[in-house]
């Protein structure tokens, strides 16, 4: 226990976020991070090795991406990945994941990220972590995108999450009065756009870009939204997510997990049990 305790310590610095790596402190980790760890646990079962995997971004992609670096040290998994932004890369060697670049990559076999919202059709709101940009690039150069998320992320309908939108620096007060005259033909039930922030500063994507999110509260067509959005000059990507995933793995509290695939039509469901000595919370105290 004290090697590989020490080991991880080394390689992933014990912050609260991180804690699930040591066994003893996994009744810190809140129901949110029970849900996120366990969806992401599960969908490790879509990664095989010699496989080339789309690693995304935000809190959830990163346990992911922590138990892929467990299974490449402990399991001799072999995978090459391919991050969706600058974190996830070093957070991927960081744990021992090989990065490589999608155009050495070419195609992926999977790809698995987060979402901010999904509906019963698995489209998605992205972009929360201001990385839709690369995150749909890669999603889309995959056989198959796969969402993890805790079940909060599920909605009836989108739009209740600001949808983000990635706006070149050039003009973008005008791109912004342009999106805001296209949303007025839009099904939506509200029609304002605000300047993602970073303290004093407008944030930047790793593009260099900058975000507008519009508050829409409701989608009402979001294809048609998506297409006439990216139709504005200036707008580089939106954040809707359309018939891109092909299955949710959906985590909760108590350690359950739901996995719904659109394509074969299927929900299955497991469970956690975060007592027993076969989980990732105890077997480290081997
Ligand atoms: C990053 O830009 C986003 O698309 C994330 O995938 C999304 O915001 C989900 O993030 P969390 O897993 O942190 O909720």
């Amino acid at each position: 226990m004290a090697f590989r305790l020490s080991l991880m310590t080394n390689i992933f610095p014990i912050s609260e976020e991180e804690s699930f790596w040591s066994c003893q402190m996994t009744d810190n980790l809140s129901p949110i991070d029970k849900a996120k760890f366990v969806a992401a646990k599960r969908a490790t079962q879509y990664v095989q090795s010699g496989m080339k995997v789309g690693l995304g971004t935000g809190s959830t992609a990163a346990w992911l991406v922590k138990c892929l670096g467990e299974m490449v040290r402990d399991e001799g998994l072999r995978i090459k990945g391919v991050p969706t932004s600058t974190r996830t890369a070093e957070l991927a060697r960081q744990v021992g994941i090989e990065v490589i670049t999608l155009d050495e990559a070419k195609w992926l076999d999977v790809t698995i990220d987060g979402a901010d919202e999904f509906d019963a059709d698995l489209n998605l709101i992205k972009g929360g972590g201001g990385a839709h940009l690369q995150e749909k690039i890669v999603a889309t150069a995959s056989d198959q995108m796969v969402v993890i998320a805790d079940i909060s992320k599920q909605v009836e309908t989108l739009g209740a999450f600001p949808l983000p939108l990635e706006v070149i620096p050039f003009g973008w007060q005008t791109i912004k009065t342009l999106v805001e005259e296209a949303l007025i033909g839009m099904d939506v039930l509200g029609r304002t756009t605000s300047l993602r922030m970073k303290g004093d500063a407008p944030f930047i994507t790793d593009e260099g870009n900058h975000i507008l999110d519009l508050h829409l509260n409701r989608i009402g067509n979001p294809r048609q939204l998506s297409l006439v959005l990216n139709q504005i000059p200036g707008v580089v990507e939106n954040g809707l997510f359309i018939d891109i995933c092909d299955a949710v793995v959906i985590g909760y509290g108590d350690g359950r997990v739901e996995v719904r695939d659109i394509n074969e039509g299927t929900v299955d469901e497991m469970k956690y049990d975060f007592l027993t000595k076969d989980n990732i919370f105890t077997d480290i105290a081997d």
